[in-house]
């Protein structure tokens, strides 16, 4: 039985879910050595509660190396959870009593939830329920990917690539089949002239039409789009779109529409989600997040794609690159980068670290050793107390001061740092229906301000 998470549950109540998450992680073991130990593990998902309303299109959007195909594979079934829990067709009302059952200590159930929670898991959780429901579920839940080219095969003939589906589960086969596949052929704009056809002797957005044809072969009523126009040239990238959104409308689809570039959304998504190193950062309405969003990277996205229309504010930018996954920031995962990070956003000893690498190279030279007691504390140890003087007046009125638990304090030639330790942001719902994991955002109930001085980015103290 699943105990509550810590997160909060994210979940769309007034509407039906073809899918489902509840606090879902996927860990990736990294392994080393002659003897492949395991040394780490790559939070590829580190946690997402989400729910996709049935007919509607989520974006999951986020630069590359967040964890999106991750997250589009651990809900198609093609990888598994190493945490979590994955539903599948919940109504409105079993989403929310999922919800209360997770909250609920198993030992204090009544024999009411007992059964209920039996029965929600028996019928709809991935992994507890029956061999053919499972069936179903890969079977109503096809993945287009990004790359036509190496998701099909370039020696079957699109026959016998469209037509395996419905070989394979529906033993569909002659003339029958043919007939099948010339309609789903016919159906995303290509035609019975294609049928003896190999990859290789199509244009890329005609492969991505295949591609859909396939995914669309057993009837599906979700389909997860990986990144499906990104290879593709901005007015081939148009026809593809409309096309998924015509067949939305005549099939009644649900779409998961995976992709780092916002533009592509815009105007396709129902409701946005946006991650962020394994975890979503920000969920709401597509146009309300457009317009104003509740968290800084949702902001700096927006603010940096050029293919949006509108002014945007270029001041809105991170700095640095994305940290490693496999250990990655404390308390809010972007406050390293964050343009309005400030005290209490999770800073910690690898923080001053990397901060005096990156804007103070001569100082940071001067570090011998650093004793950590733990990720908040630590004695870093210099060649002679002008060093370690010279370390600390860097760091003066910059917000990793302020978020120390007492002054870095100098002793002969070494300092202490002592930070406050934060716990890990998670997701709140900040206004209906909207919800962001920024903590400042959750304090405010807006967006900080862009406040130069509060800045991070810059070379602070120098
Ligand atoms: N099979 C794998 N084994 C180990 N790490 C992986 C594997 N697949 C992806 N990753 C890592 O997981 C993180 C998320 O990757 P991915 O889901 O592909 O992100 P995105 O689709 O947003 O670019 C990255 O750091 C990536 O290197
Ligand atoms: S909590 Fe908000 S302000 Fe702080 S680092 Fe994260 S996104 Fe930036
Ligand atoms: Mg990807």
């Amino acid at each position: 039985m699943t105990t509550a998470s810590s997160s909060s549950s994210l979940h769309t109540v007034d509407t039906d879910s073809v899918v489902t998450l509840n606090d879902v992680k996927v860990h990736y073991p990294v392994k080393e050595g002659a003897l492949q130990r395991v040394t780490g593990h790559v939070k590829a998902v580190d946690g997402v509660d989400l729910s996709i309303a049935r007919g509607k299109t989520l974006g999951l959007v986020g630069e590359s190396g967040c964890g999106k195909t991750t997250l589009g594979r651990v809900i198609s079934g093609l990888v598994a959870p190493t945490g979590g829990d994955i539903w599948m067709d919940l109504s409105a009302q079993q989403q929310l009593d999922v919800n209360r059952l997770r909250g609920v200590n198993e030992a204090e159930m009544t024999a009411q939830d007992r059964q209920m929670w039996k029965d929600l898991t028996l019928n709809s959780r991935l992994g507890s329920m029956s061999r053919e429901k499972q069936r179903q579920y890969r079977r109503n839940c096809q993945v287009v990917f990004q790359d036509a080219f190496s998701s099909l095969n370039p020696r079957q003939l699109v026959r016998d690539i469209v037509g395996r589906p419905l070989r394979v589960h529906e033993q569909t086969s002659g003339a029958e089949l043919d007939k099948k596949v010339i309609e789903l052929l016919e159906r995303v704009g290509l035609g019975a002239e294609h049928l003896l056809r190999f990859p290789h002797q199509f244009s890329g957005g005609q492969r991505q039409r295949i591609s859909i044809a396939r995914a669309l072969a057993l009837n599906p009523e979700f389909v997860i789009l990986d990144e499906p126009t990104s290879a593709l040239d901005v007015s081939v990238q148009a026809q593809i779109l409309n096309l998924l959104v015509d067949l939305q409308a005549e099939m009644g689809l649900t779409y998961l529409f995976i992709t780092h570039d916002l533009g592509v959304v815009q105007h396709m998504a129902d409701h946005i989600a946006v991650m962020y190193l394994g975890q979503i950062v920000e969920y709401g309405p597509t146009d309300q997040v457009f317009d104003s969003p509740l968290h800084p990277y949702s902001r700096v996205l927006r603010d940096s794609n050029p293919s949006l229309e509108g002014e945007r504010n270029r001041d809105w930018e991170l700095s640095g690159t994305v940290p490693n996954p496999i250990e990655p920031p404390h308390g809010c995962r972007l406050h390293p980068r964050c343009p309005v990070a400030a005290a209490g956003c999770g800073w910690s000893v690898s923080d001053v670290m990397s901060r005096t690498e990156e804007n103070s190279p001569v100082i940071f030279e001067t570090i011998k050793t650093v004793d950590r007691s733990d990720d908040y504390n630590a004695q870093i140890n210099f060649e002679n107390e002008g060093d370690a003087q010279g370390f600390v007046s860097q760091l003066n009125g910059s917000v990793i001061n302020e978020s120390m638990h007492r002054p870095p304090e100098v002793r002969g030639a070494s300092v202490k740092v002592s930070f406050n330790e934060v716990s890990d942001a998670s997701l709140e719902q900040i206004q209906d229906g909207r919800w962001s994991s920024c903590i400042r955002t959750q304090e405010r109930g807006t967006l900080p301000d862009l406040n130069k001085s509060q800045q991070v980015n810059g070379k602070e103290g120098q």
